[in-house]
């Protein structure tokens, strides 16, 4: 059986008031299940505290992004090492607003992601086509391109435990989800494309979330799909309830 696993990117907001406050009620308002783990993804800022607030609980701690490099003259980037040190256990690597507005490439996010993992960090690996990529046809070719070069020279040993998360571009931050027939069809794609360049059992195995305009109103029929194993959430993840509310419907 699959984890379900429901992450919250916090994205550029809180501060570490802010940060400690969110916390706190979802923690407070969080049932732990068995079946769906939760995650938050806070800010750099917010990352040590964090842990000391989540020490005791069940609930993951992500950072949002990272350096591909260890240390050295790179102003302004946090590695691997440092997330570690600070209680971090998962980073989610290659989001679409990484990639679109940060410039990185699927080269780059191949070097995050074997980082992440020789570090022992667990990715959240991203990825997702446009609106225009979609309704040129040209979905599949994107998501396989992104799936093949991020994962390039990872073998199965390595990849196994990572967690995969398809966020249509288009369905991030505007309130327009795919419908899950849409999102279910595109979960299977990566799943048998994973059977295809790893094995039946790696495929079976890994996470693969939804993300994109998640909602408690959503989430239960995205989840109930056979491939959708859980969500990454933006905006819904910002207030407590509906992140809880979004973990208790999973
Ligand atoms: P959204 O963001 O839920 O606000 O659409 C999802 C994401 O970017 O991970």
């Amino acid at each position: 059986m699959r984890q379900k696993i429901v992450a919250g990117n916090w994205k550029m907001n809180n501060d570490l008031n802010e940060s400690v406050a969110l916390i706190n009620q979802i923690k407070e308002a969080l049932v732990e299940r068995e079946d769906v783990k939760a995650i938050i993804a806070p800010t750099f800022i917010a990352l040590d505290k964090a842990s000391q607030l989540l020490s005791g609980t069940n609930i993951g701690l992500s950072a949002q992004n990272m350096c591909s490099e260890d240390s050295g003259a790179f102003t302004g980037a946090i590695s691997a090492n440092m997330l570690k040190s600070v209680g971090c256990e998962y980073v989610i690597l290659g989001h679409s607003e990484r990639r679109t507005i940060f410039g990185e490439t699927d080269k780059l996010i191949n070097a995050k992601m074997k980082k992440a993992i020789a570090s022992n960090l667990t990715p959240i690996f991203c990825i997702g086509e446009t609106l225009e990529e979609r309704e040129s046809g040209e979905m599949k070719n994107v998501i396989e391109k992104q799936v093949r070069e991020g994962l390039d020279g990872i073998s199965e040993s390595d990849l196994s435990g990572t967690i995969v998360a398809y966020e249509p571009v288009w369905a991030i931050g505007t309130g327009k989800v795919a419908t899950p027939d849409q999102a279910q069809e595109v979960h299977a794609f990566i799943r048998n494309l994973l059977k295809e360049m790893y094995s039946e059992e790696l495929a079976e195995n890994t996470t693969i979330q939804y993300g994109g305009s998640v909602k408690p109103e959503n989430a239960a029929e995205l989840i109930g799909q056979k491939d959708i194993d859980g969500a990454l959430v933006g905006g819904a993840c910002l207030k407590a309830d509906s992140f809880v509310a979004i973990i208790k419907n999973a």
